[in-house]
């Protein structure tokens, strides 16, 4: 199958775009801005050099760029990853986010579907548009409850609401031209490859360059994490078997409190690289103004994939974590070298 991937320099399509290339033999073209979020060194040689990867720099807000690289590879199937990614990001400045979150996904759309129309019956049955969005969409939760397909979309950042007008355009895509699309809503990915913004590669490499730990708030907000291998396993699954029309949320029942996350991060680098003045990590810890709008709890119920399509999660938190921490502390030219790439370290989200 030939799939367009968007977005696969970024850190979940480049762990989707190695996990594709070493156990499918799809043929993949990776479709990428290459924004500052991004990194081509997240791929490997053996990847870049292979006849079934293709680059191609190009940016899905560009109508004439976008048809030229479909009608020329004429995929099969399309994951849409690429996106503004980062909240505090869009607490500063939000148009970027319109721009790609909103305006780029229609104009991708459009093209998309003026190209599946001049596909035989067959194949336009055959093609999906997948989706890649996320639980923001949904608000934010008390102490009780989950988030699943049939929640209501409230979202509060101009990032939850920029992909929540996305979700809606492929919704209508698939509602008004049959456009056969599929939506997943994942919950919060860590793992290896992600841009030390977020909150797990920013600690771990503060930590390790004996920076503070600013934890918003008192750090009582909770995320439903999942190793983002279990993610693009999750959106394969989703792209052989997810039925057309339908959303599906995707999570691994991993609840933490911010603050317990980066407690045990600092408790996995005591014991893996005790820092050089003897102080546990732990005092690297600083509470800061808490981020406006913060949501207070996402939290996955997902047995509508693990029941109908039957994936499950291979990883638990507490393994996952303490691999991601080891893979960071093996990597710190990796992270150096993304930084140097546009990126000033300063808290991004002010007012
Ligand atoms: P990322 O920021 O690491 O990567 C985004 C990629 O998109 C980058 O390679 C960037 O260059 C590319 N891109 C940005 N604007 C573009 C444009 N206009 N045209 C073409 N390419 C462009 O993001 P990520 O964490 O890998 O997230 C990927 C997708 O998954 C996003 O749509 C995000 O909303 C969604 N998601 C992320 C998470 C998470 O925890 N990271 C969870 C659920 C869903
Ligand atoms: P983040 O990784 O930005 O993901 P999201 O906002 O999409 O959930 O943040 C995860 C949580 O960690 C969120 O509740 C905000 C919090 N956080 C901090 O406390 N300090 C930080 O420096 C960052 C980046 C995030």
């Amino acid at each position: 199958m030939r799939i367009l991937i968007t977005g696969g320099a970024g850190f979940i399509g480049s762990a989707l775009l190695r996990f594709l290339f070493s156990e499918t033999d799809h043929e993949l073209l990776n479709f990428d801005k290459l924004t500052y979020a991004s990194s081509l060194s997240s791929l490997p040689e053996k990847i870049k050099c292979s006849e079934r990867y293709e680059l191609c720099r190009g940016d899905i807000c560009d109508p004439i760029q976008t048809k030229k690289v479909i009608n020329r590879f004429q995929p099969e199937a399309i994951i849409h990853l690429a996106a503004e990614s980062h909240v505090d990001r869009s607490i500063d400045g939000p148009q970027e986010f319109i721009s790609t979150n909103v305006n780029g996904t229609a104009i991708l759309l459009e093209t998309v579907t003026s190209y599946w129309e001049t596909l035989s019956k067959n194949e336009q049955s055959d093609f999906r548009f997948l989706h890649v969005s996320t639980d923001e969409v949904f608000g934010s939760l008390g102490a009780e409850g989950k988030f699943s397909e049939k929640t209501p979309y409230a979202p509060n950042s101009p990032y939850s609401a920029s992909k929540a007008s996305s979700d809606h355009l492929v919704r209508a895509w698939n509602h008004t031209y049959g456009l056969p699309t599929i939506i997943s809503n994942c919950s919060n990915n860590y793992g290896p490859y992600q841009f030390p913004e977020k909150l797990i590669p920013l600690m771990i490499t503060n930590a390790l360059n004996g920076k503070k730990l600013p934890i918003y708030g008192d750090g009582q907000q909770i995320r439903d994490w999942l190793h983002v291998d279990d993610h693009v396993t999750a959106l394969y699954h989703l792209l052989r078997y997810g039925k057309v029309g339908e959303s599906y949320a995707v999570g691994g029942n991993n609840e933490r409190a911010n603050l317990d996350v980066v407690a045990s991060i600092c408790q996995i680098l005591d014991s893996i690289l005790p820092s050089l003045n003897g102080d546990s990590y732990y005092s690297l810890i600083e509470f800061v103004e808490d981020r406006p709008g913060h949501d207070q709890r996402y939290a996955i119920d997902a047995s509508k994939i693990y029941n109908e399509l039957g994936w499950k999660p291979r990883e638990n938190f507490d393994s996952g974590l303490a691999k991601t921490i080891t893979w960071y502390v093996e990597n710190r030219d990796w992270c150096e070298a993304i930084k140097l790439n546009n990126y000033d370290e300063q808290r991004v989200s002010s007012r």
